[in-house]
């Protein structure tokens, strides 16, 4: 099985990987195994759920993205994120005879793109991977190096990834504990469920810590303990009451998110199991390296992300910070964001040897009103930045 160590790593969770790993190689003949959730390796249910009326997911910050890609007549963009296709459908109409070379590491995606591309002969390349897998996957398509006019990448889960039950990524929809993006096509990677089954206290609260930046992660990984002492945690729902459990009743209806609106105790715990999970961070860190080596001088990008551990890295990569030896800095992400960037050299600041050019210096929001239509997306923060001639 390949785990390698999160990019993201304080001490602590490096030896919370290897922890990890070293439980792994238990936990596969162990019974617990087959007590996880799995996803369907055959999408068609899931794919019944998307209807043709309803898009499947609603793209965030369109009219923003497509004005910062500045699409023209002809181009290559890559989408690395295709989900429900959304933002794809709108570059392709931006402007005649655009290609999109549309990647996603979920399967059930990869299908709605397939679709796509049977509308758009030969406009739309599905693309089935990892960013960690893209130079190799358009390597093999003859798409070389400084070829790509403009790339977007859309961070996170999608409407139709949260909204399947089995998949286990909502804690509002019970499910199993699941969580992988990939569905079923690394069946040997571990599941959530495999996460908060076999880990030692220690290595869940570094989780919850660095990945949830959870106040509470100590108390949240003992009560976890305690519970699978007793049953195994193996559904959404229920991880979420052991996490409710651990406060007391005040608290649980008392959190707000940043917008101040009700927020479930648990939410934290399920977004540092998702992140890793799916490897997100160095997953990220890939993306933005793959798109700095496709674009052509001038290209353009767009991040989209949702939550500050995605946008520091982003802001940080952006600025041209060298991020390849952060496991060896120790990197803690709450320590990197009272830096104030202290590292960073002249030229990485914007001078003229500097590799991106921002296109807006701050960072971009949704409009109120598109909050109002989508909710998700409330979130959301984009950066746009052009690569230097
Ligand atoms: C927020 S959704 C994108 C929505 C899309 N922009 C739209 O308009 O429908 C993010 C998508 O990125 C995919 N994804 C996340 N991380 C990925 C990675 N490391 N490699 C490839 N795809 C990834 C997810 O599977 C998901 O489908």
């Amino acid at each position: 099985m390949v785990f390698h160590m999160p990019l993201h790593s304080s001490p602590a969770i490096k030896k919370t990987n290897l922890a990890l790993w070293r439980a792994w190689r238990t936990f596969k003949f162990s019974p617990l195994s087959s007590l996880a959730g799995r996803g369907s390796e055959d999408t068609s249910e899931e794919m019944s759920a998307v209807s043709p009326e309803k898009p499947p997911h609603t793209p965030v910050m369109l009219k923003e993205v497509l004005h910062y890609l500045d699409i023209q007549a002809g181009q290559v963009v890559l989408d690395m994120t295709f989900g429900g296709g959304g933002h794809t459908k709108a570059i392709l109409s931006a402007a005649p005879g655009v290609t999109v070379l549309a990647l996603d590491r979920d399967p059930t995606a990869i299908s709605l793109a397939q679709r796509l591309a049977e509308q758009h002969h030969g406009r739309v390349k599905p693309l089935l991977g990892r960013f960690s897998e893209l130079e190799a996957l358009l390597s093999n398509m003859s798409i070389k190096p400084g070829s790509i006019d403009a790339v977007l990448l859309d961070a996170g889960c999608s409407s139709m990834q949260m909204d399947q039950a089995e998949r286990g990524f909502a804690l509002s929809k019970d499910g199993p504990l699941d969580m992988r993006m990939d569905g079923e096509r690394y069946p040997d990677m571990p599941r959530a469920a495999d996460v908060v089954n076999t880990l030692d206290q220690q290595a869940l609260a570094s989780i919850l810590a660095a990945y949830g930046e959870e106040r509470h992660a100590r108390k949240i990984a003992s009560a976890i303990v305690e519970a699978r002492r007793v049953n195994p945690i193996t559904r959404t729902q229920q991880l979420a009451s052991v996490v409710a459990g651990s406060f007391p009743a005040a608290v649980v209806h008392a959190r707000r998110d940043r917008l101040h609106r009700p927020a479930h105790v648990a939410t934290k715990t399920f977004q540092a199991l998702r992140i890793f999970v799916n490897d997100e961070l160095n997953e990220l860190h890939a993306g933005l390296r793959a798109a700095r080596t496709l674009l052509k001088p001038a290209g353009r990008l767009c991040v989209i992300t949702f939550h500050s551990l995605e946008d520091r890295l982003v802001k940080r990569f952006l600025q041209g910070e060298d991020l390849s030896n952060l496991e060896q800095d120790h990197f803690s992400p709450r320590k990197h964001a009272s830096r104030k960037d202290k590292k960073l050299a002249g030229d990485e600041r914007g001078g003229e040897n500097a590799v991106w050019v921002p296109l807006r210096r701050k960072v971009i929001i949704p409009e109120k009103e598109d909050v109002r239509e989508n909710p998700r997306g409330r979130s959301a923060k984009l950066r746009a930045a052009a690569l230097r001639h």
